[in-house]
């Protein structure tokens, strides 16, 4: 007997799907850490590569994004689905979509109570906190191939 799994992870379009992956945002980002939607919504979205998770009734639970210069960002996963394994899988995608178009370095802003996660999936942080957003940050990367 196979078991379907509880959720996918694929990439997304922006132009088709953005309003889904901007609805998780606003929910995480926006609403659950205050983070100002001007800043938010920074302009770059159109230019970076995207992924959707999505639960086997195909709601979509988290998202995070690729940018043209290797940073990964905008990592969010709905409360609910947190510590299930989908931010993970998440940025196990990203990281894919970096290497297989040839990327050297990828890099990243960790929000600093989440430094684990993204240790875990093999970034080293590198340099001082900073704040960004209101929110202490420390910079990450790992070596792409
Ligand atoms: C950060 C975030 C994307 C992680 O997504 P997730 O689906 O919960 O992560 P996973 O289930 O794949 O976690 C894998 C491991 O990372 C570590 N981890 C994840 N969240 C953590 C947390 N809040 N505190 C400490 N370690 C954490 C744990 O080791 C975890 O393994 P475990 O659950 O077996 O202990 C999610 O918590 C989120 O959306 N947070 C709000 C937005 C945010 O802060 N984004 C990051 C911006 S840099």
């Amino acid at each position: 007997m196979q078991i379907a799994p509880r959720y996918t992870v694929r990439e997304a379009s922006w132009e088709q799907e953005g309003a889904r992956l901007r609805a998780i945002r606003l929910d995480v980002f926006v609403s659950e850490q205050g983070v100002p939607e001007a800043l938010e919504w920074d302009c770059l979205d159109p230019t970076c590569r995207h992924v959707v998770a999505e639960s086997a009734t195909g709601e979509a639970i988290g998202t995070g994004r690729l940018l043209g210069d290797g940073r990964i960002g905008r990592m969010a996963v709905v409360r609910s689905w947190r510590r299930t394994g989908v931010g993970s899988a998440l940025l196990a995608q990203l990281i894919a979509m970096a290497r297989e178009r040839g990327d050297r370095l990828i890099a990243l802003h960790a929000q600093s109570y989440v430094v684990d996660f993204y240790r875990r999936a093999g970034f080293e942080a590198i340099g001082p906190q900073f704040m960004e957003a209101g929110i202490a940050h420390v910079e990450m990367r790992m070596p792409a191939n």
